[in-house]
């Protein structure tokens, strides 16, 4: 893998499995197995699901590539990226840097709650009998100070990570992890799906009411699809700006989406039919991970065991994704103001928590306080960053590669000049230059509206 270590000299992925481990390690994470659920659960299901995936056709695979196009181009941080093939652009990755450091302070406040749930598996907390999940949780989150101090271990671990540099011991965790984490969710799946009363939650998740289909349902998954795949960010571009020439993009912006999308499958399988078969509501949330699945392993033999060791994972997944996000505005500040890579992550890593305080003070003292929507201020940044900016970054992002870069510099990029095949070229070329932008300024302008 990379080492980031380095200030002036970029160096490039060890090998084609730590870039597409790193990039899928990015990917993976909270937004798969934490915000994909209750919001496919707040969004009437099978409709939310079905729209999902129309985007992450129509968007993501489409933006995953030109992210990773820039990045290898110009072999620089967002801003940079754009600015060295457009003077006046750098804004534009700015937006993305910007909203990577807003969803880092809530991230690293729901990853204290994972570190806490390691903790209560390990004494056993989900397996006494007649324990209220809800009540457990709910108790844990409105506490005012024991959430943010796991909010602030969260941040030290993923600053002390990205301070190091990220190279070497997290590859050699990824190729172990990341399947243990695929194999788990299967289990916990098979166990949710078989649950007496599961085939509602199936049903739900499954089956698309199209009526239910709305400019409200349209954003939320095309937020969904951005904050997933870490697109609109610059986490991508600065990812692509460590591979190699040689390494094949295109087919590297099928494999991350579907690895993606897989997991968030996965999660979704593992939790709604449990909301259904244990009488919990879809709707109910940001909470649904912490309080449905304590209960499905509740109702599994070895349940502290397998809570345990999913908690873990979930750990390990969610920072693998919240040191990209850090490293999306270390890598700028690095390159552009040259302060050296310790100074940078220290700095930023603490701004990144302090900011992340009033999201987990919204939980509970701070609940009343309503910014935007009637949203608390954890989903209010949570809504700008990802509903607002990031579809904006990522639209401004086609108009870049298809109106002002254009599409055959961005080709010969993809393809290294020619050397490497891509069939499906024309196919990309219209939809960063019509199909995208369209989709992303119509669902946009419908969610907003609604
Ligand atoms: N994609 C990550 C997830 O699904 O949890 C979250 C994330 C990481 C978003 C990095 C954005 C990013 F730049």
């Amino acid at each position: 893998m990379a080492n980031l270590n380095q200030d002036q000299n970029r160096d490039q992925w060890s090998s084609k499995v730590g870039f597409v481990l790193a990039a899928a390690g990015s990917a993976v994470g909270l937004g798969n197995l934490w915000r994909f659920p209750y919001t496919a659960g707040q969004n009437g299901g099978g409709a939310f699901v079905l729209v999902y995936f129309a985007i992450l056709v129509l968007v993501g695979f489409t933006l995953m590539l030109a992210e990773l196009i820039i990045g290898r181009h110009t072999q620089l941080n967002a801003v940079g990226a754009y600015r060295k093939i457009r003077e006046n652009w750098g804004w534009v990755g700015g937006i993305g840097v910007l909203a990577s450091f807003l969803i880092l302070s809530f991230y690293s406040v729901i990853g204290g709650w994972v570190l806490n749930y390691i903790v209560k598996s390990l004494t056993g907390a989900f397996t006494v009998p007649n324990v209220d999940m809800a009540d457990m949780f709910v108790g844990f989150i409105t506490n005012p100070t024991e959430p943010i101090l796991y909010h602030a271990i969260f941040a030290f671990l993923t600053l002390g990570i990205v301070m190091g540099g990220i190279s070497g011991g997290i590859e050699k965790y990824s190729k172990i992890l990341m399947p243990s984490l695929f194999v788990m969710m299967f289990l916990i799946m098979i166990r949710s799906v078989t649950l007496p009363g599961a085939s509602e939650g199936i049903k739900f998740f499954l089956a698309p009411d199209f009526s239910k289909i709305n400019g409200q349902v349209m954003l939320a998954a095309l937020g969904q699809v951005f904050f997933s795949l870490s697109l609109g960010m610059g986490v991508i571009i600065t990812y692509g700006s460590y591979l190699s020439k040689d390494e094949n993009i295109p087919q590297n912006s099928l494999i991350i989406p579907l690895v993606d999308t897989g997991v968030a499958l996965l999660a979704g399988l593992a939790i709604l039919p449990a909301v259904f078969a244990l009488g919990f509501s879809p709707d109910q949330g940001p909470s649904l991970l912490f309080i449905t699945l304590p209960a499905v392993f509740a109702e599994m033999p070895l349940g502290s065991f397998f809570a345990l060791l999913f908690f873990i994972l979930v750990l390990f997944a969610a920072l693998t994704s919240s040191i990209s996000l850090l490293e999306a505005s270390v890598s700028y500040v690095v390159d552009e103001y040259h302060w050296n890579r310790k100074k940078t992550s220290l700095t930023l890593g603490l701004i990144a928590f302090t900011l992340g305080i009033p999201s987990s003070l919204a939980q509970g003292v701070w609940s009343h306080i309503r910014p935007f929507r009637d949203l608390d201020i954890l989903d209010s940044i949570d809504f700008v960053a990802s509903n607002v900016m990031l579809p904006l970054s990522g639209l401004l992002l086609c108009l870049f590669i298809g109106w002002v870069w254009g599409i055959d510099n961005a080709l010969k990029e993809a393809t290294n000049n020619g050397k490497i095949s891509f069939k499906l070229a024309p196919f990309w070329a219209f939809l960063i230059k019509w199909v995208a932008p369209i989709a992303i300024l119509v669902v946009f302008i419908q969610g907003l509206r609604s």
